[in-house]
């Protein structure tokens, strides 16, 4: 069912990197924008839980958290499978044979564990008619730069991303898969006034995982005692999930991520951009942060 499984259809195959469609101005994967009527006509159930984050903000760890609550602790359950196959990925669409999230999602019974990267006036309706719960998860756009830099580096499901001076202002305007950064977090930001959102940061995560983990936990509804929680936490450490082959994309096979050019568990840090920006990028950077995020209440930490 899985890349792994299919790898030898592809014998000798070079992956040929993707090229970038629109949907309603926003970049996405040409096969994503091929078959979006079927994405945005997507069924949610009521009992659905969905984590949406902007690429590499750090999907897969709240994945892996929530996966960990509703299985109420049990790690073996949630080795389950890999990530990309126990929590179907709503809008991606990989080369055949390689089901796409919406296969995947419709032939899982709710409920289920959904990921998406979309912006929020790209979610399939139903979610917002199905009452749906949604984790939002959102990091600042200085490590998550630096994070997805690397990420296209070695994922050849996304284009190239030239050099580090090229991405930067490709990322600033918004010009790379599933667009811009700021009309993400800021759209995010406003539909957690409206519907059931639970808005969390990276950053937070990072400084203080239990208390987040048990923020999830009561989003949830779920009642887990300390020594469980004590197990959400350790089976979610960047350590463990490094390890596990299950959450940390190995399995995918190395001509679409090559995790010699960077691993998938990379860094996991607040703050790697001050090893990427030079003085004068932060300037810019600065200056186009300020103007993007100007009316909002929403902010970020770039440090701890
Ligand atoms: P870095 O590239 O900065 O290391 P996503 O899942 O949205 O693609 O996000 C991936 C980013 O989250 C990567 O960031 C990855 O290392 C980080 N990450 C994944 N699991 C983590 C964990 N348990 N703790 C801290 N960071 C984690």
């Amino acid at each position: 069912m899985a890349f792994e499984q299919n790898a030898q259809h592809f014998g000798g195959y070079v992956m040929q990197r993707p090229r970038l469609g629109y949907v309603s101005g926003v970049p996405l994967d040409q096969k994503t924008c091929d078959t979006w009527d079927q994405i945005w006509k997507f069924q949610a159930h009521p009992e659905d839980i969905l984590v949406a984050a902007y690429p590499k903000a750090g999907t897969t760890w709240m994945q892996e958290i929530v996966d960990m609550i509703c299985q109420e602790g049990n790690a073996e359950i949630c080795r389950r499978a890999p990530t990309y196959d126990k929590h179907p990925f709503l809008e991606a669409v990989a080369p055949k044979p390689v089901p796409s999230g919406l296969q995947l999602a419709e032939n899982m019974k709710p409920p289920r564990i959904l990921k998406t990267h979309l912006p929020v006036q790209l979610l399939p309706p139903s979610f917002w008619e199905q009452d749906c719960k949604v984790i939002y998860v959102a990091r600042n756009a200085k490590d998550c730069m630096v994070s997805y830099y690397h990420f296209q580096r070695m994922n050849k499901g996304l284009p190239d991303p030239g050099d580090w001076g090229t991405y930067f202002s490709r990322f600033l305007a918004g010009d790379v898969t599933w667009g811009s950064w700021f009309d993400h977090v800021r759209g995010w930001w406003e539909a957690k006034d409206h519907h059931q959102v639970l808005y969390i940061f990276y950053e937070d995560m990072m400084e203080n995982t239990r208390q987040e983990i048990e923020k999830v936990m009561r989003f949830l509804e779920k009642e887990l005692s300390e020594e469980v929680l004590e197990d959400v936490y350790q089976h979610t450490t960047f350590q463990a999930m490094r390890e596990n082959p299950m959450a940390n994309y190995s399995t995918i096979p190395s001509f679409v991520m090559d995790h010699s050019v960077s691993p998938f568990m990379r860094k996991g840090i607040v703050g790697d951009w001050r090893n990427h920006f030079t003085v004068a990028q932060d300037e810019i950077f600065e200056k186009e942060y300020w103007r993007k995020m100007e009316g909002t209440d929403l902010s970020f930490r770039t440090q701890l």
